[in-house]
């Protein structure tokens, strides 16, 4: 276990960096990041590189045995090549050129971009293979598939739907462009979505192959930087740090031709009291695990209170940085890349915090920080073991990307749908693997598909034969409601899983922000909110019936023997102690051993391999908290971490 920090050489004073990595050395700082945003530093003008500065940096941190990260700086053109090339820039939806200023100023299509970003690339990978503590390497800083309204984009989506679609009919066809007149009679007459209307307002099937392309797209960039390390560095360590945008790349797609998944990861600093409010970052640090389905690395971990695209949040509790890490590694993290190592004193960013503050005097953070290093340098046996899970959910880019474009009612969230059901399992200390829907399922006990929204013939395929031999889903409300098109299917819902769901939708009622009541057979009564499927049974029994409004008496929760397994469908947004009582039974039912009873915001998962068992029993919470385990009692500080070996 591995702990870096983020660290810009490039905005200190050079006469710094070695009290700095002299600093680093002694805290137990491993590894650094460097140079992601740096061009005009690197090529102050056309052609004219300038690499001394990152090399005495580099062979700073060698001296003190530190390893370096370079990020390529492809983020960030330098104003001269902007200049140069004003069409290198993106273009937004006023069809006006964005102007310079912020970061992210490039289209990633433009062939004279690509020009000047493979040529940098290029030298920085020719330069540093010749330094042996570079040892990683990150594409370009937060790779978001957002749509750009340039010429090149334009023309390279016209192509792409030639390709798709073959002819203007068949894209008419597909779009139900008849609807309000839309029918082209030309590709020419594609153009993006111009005049920043509502997303909503636009056609559904169109936009989100315009979200496909875009991401298409980042991988296709990533693949082009990835080929230019390897032509240099056969065997290169090449990653790109992703997180939660707004236009969420295609993680799998991305990832496959990449070594590792690396995450930026801002756990909340302020702890919400309401239950209800999911804030623990287990669900997002599953799900990178799950995309590559290895251990992986944060890139930019939390560090101080965040605030500059907002104002400034709470500071981190005490235990937090600690904690966070530790959690990041209980959920397979290998390495944590603080960011950053101080507070810049300049630029937009001046108020997120890092690890030591704008007077670069260290204080309580750094203290906790150094006992971290110290903590990470004591679970070396760790370094390669790995979390296996029985239980997994089936995340898809696709539906996340269809729901932001049709936010269904009042607070109706994908990723919430995700969290919720991830939560009900990881409240009894299993692990829960979070997976992208085309990843094999043939190994687990437990697969939950919450709003499977998009239908993929392939995926529904799978789901029937895993629970035909024996394994149970868990379907939830608005899933199998839209065909590939993203268009909506004429067939009772939830169309290609009625039969496995043994039930269908009679009427649905999207009730937003109200709340509605079901009754469990065994009394249990529970809110609900957001959305109510009203059930019929077909094969299937009910669990639960509504308990309020028009549909009182009707269906909410079913479950069906399909093959030999089961089949459970959830037709409405739950408290999570709904959630908790069916995850309860289905684990009993599926022989997974748990913890029957861990307090509230105690997280429990192991990591197995090299002949060790770690068991990380994690606090995430700001009060203390009594675990009782295998007879003991563990008391744990506010986000206080307990590693029990096996
Ligand atoms: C990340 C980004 C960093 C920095 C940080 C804090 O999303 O990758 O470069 O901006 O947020 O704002
Ligand atoms: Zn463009």
């Amino acid at each position: 276990m591995r702990i870096g920090v983020d660290y810009y050489p490039e905005h200190w004073d050079r006469k710094m960096w070695s009290a700095d990595a002299r600093l680093m050395a002694e805290t137990g700082v491993k590894l650094v990041r460097l140079a992601e945003f740096a061009w005009c530093r690197l090529e102050p003008s056309d052609g004219v590189f300038d690499f001394d500065w990152l090399d005495d940096a580099v062979r700073i941190f060698a001296d003190h045995g530190i390893d370096v990260v370079i990020g390529t700086p492809t983020n960030c053109p330098p104003r001269w090549l902007c200049e140069k090339h004003p069409d290198i820039l993106p273009v937004g939806d006023s069809g006006k050129t964005n102007p310079i200023g912020i970061r992210g100023h490039r289209c990633m299509n433009s062939p004279v971009f690509r020009e000047y970003a493979g040529r940098i690339v290029d030298r920085l990978a020719a330069h540093y293979k010749n330094f042996g503590n570079v040892i990683a390497w990150q594409i370009d800083n937060e790779l978001e598939a957002n749509i750009c309204y340039c010429e090149t984009c334009t023309d390279k989506h016209r192509e792409w739907l030639k390709n798709k679609y073959g002819t203007i009919e068949a894209l008419n066809r597909a779009y139900g462009n008849v609807v309000w007149s839309g029918e082209y009679s030309s590709w020419e007459q594609v153009d993006p979505p111009y005049g920043g209307y509502n997303p909503a307002w636009l056609n559904p099937a169109y936009m989100l192959d315009l979200r496909r392309r875009a991401a298409e797209d980042v991988t296709e960039f990533a693949e082009f930087q990835a080929d230019i390390f390897r032509s240099h560095i056969p065997g290169a360590k090449i990653t790109t740090n992703t997180w939660f945008c707004s236009n969420i790349p295609a993680f799998r797609e991305l990832f496959a031709d990449l070594d590792f998944v690396s995450y930026d990861n801002y756990p909340a600093t302020g702890i919400p009291d309401d239950y209800e409010d999911i804030y623990t970052h287990a669900p997002h640090l599953d799900l990178m695990r799950g995309i590559k389905r290895k251990d992986f690395w944060i890139m930019e971990q939390l560090s101080g209170g965040i605030g500059c695209w907002m104002p400034m949040q709470k500071t981190t509790r005490p235990g937090m940085i600690k904690g966070y890490a530790l959690q990041a590694f209980a959920h397979g993290a290998d390495t944590v890349v603080h960011f950053r190592w101080r507070t810049a004193n300049t630029g937009a960013e001046m108020h997120w915090h890092g690890l030591i503050d704008h007077s670069n005097v260290p204080g309580r953070r750094f203290a906790e920080f150094a006992e971290l290093c110290r903590e990470a340098e004591g679970l070396a046996d760790l370094r390669g073991t790995e979390l296996h899970a029985d239980a997994a959910v089936l995340f898809s880019p696709e539906s996340e990307a269809a729901f932001k474009l049709q936010p269904q009612t009042d607070g109706f969230s994908y990723m919430e749908q995700i969290k919720l059901i991830h939560q009900a399992f990881a409240r009894y200390g299993v692990n829960v693997d979070i997976i992208d829907e085309h990843e094999d399922i043939s190994q687990y006990k437990i697969i939950c598909v919450p709003a499977l929204y998009i239908v993929n013939d392939d995926t529904v395929s799978r789901l029937y034969s895993f629970a035909r031999s024996g394994g149970t889903v868990v379907i939830t409300a608005r899933s199998g409601v839209k065909d590939s098109n993203n268009n909506c299917i004429m067939e009772q819902l939830p169309t290609v899983y009625k039969e496995l769901a043994g039930c269908h939708v009679s009427e649905y009622d999207p009730i937003g922000w109200s709340r509605a009541k079901l009754r469990f057979t065994d009394g249990a009564v529970f809110d609900c909110r957001q959305w109510c499927d009203i059930l019929e049974t077909d094969t299937a029994e009910a669990l639960a019936c509504y308990d309020s409004d028009f549909y009182a008496g009707k269906p909410a929760v079913t479950v069906n023997r399909y093959g030999s397994g089961t089949a459970y469908y959830i037709g409405t947004v739950g408290e999570r102690r709904m959630y908790e009582k069916l995850a309860k039974t289905m684990l009993d039912d599926s022989g997974i051993p748990y913890i029957a009873e861990l307090p509230e915001n105690v997280e429990v998962t192991v990591r197995t391999g090299n002949g060790v068992a770690a068991m990380f029993v994690f606090n995430n919470s700001g009060s203390e908290k009594t675990v009782h385990l295998d007879g003991k009692d563990i008391t744990l500080e506010p986000f206080g971490m307990s590693i029990i070996r096996k």
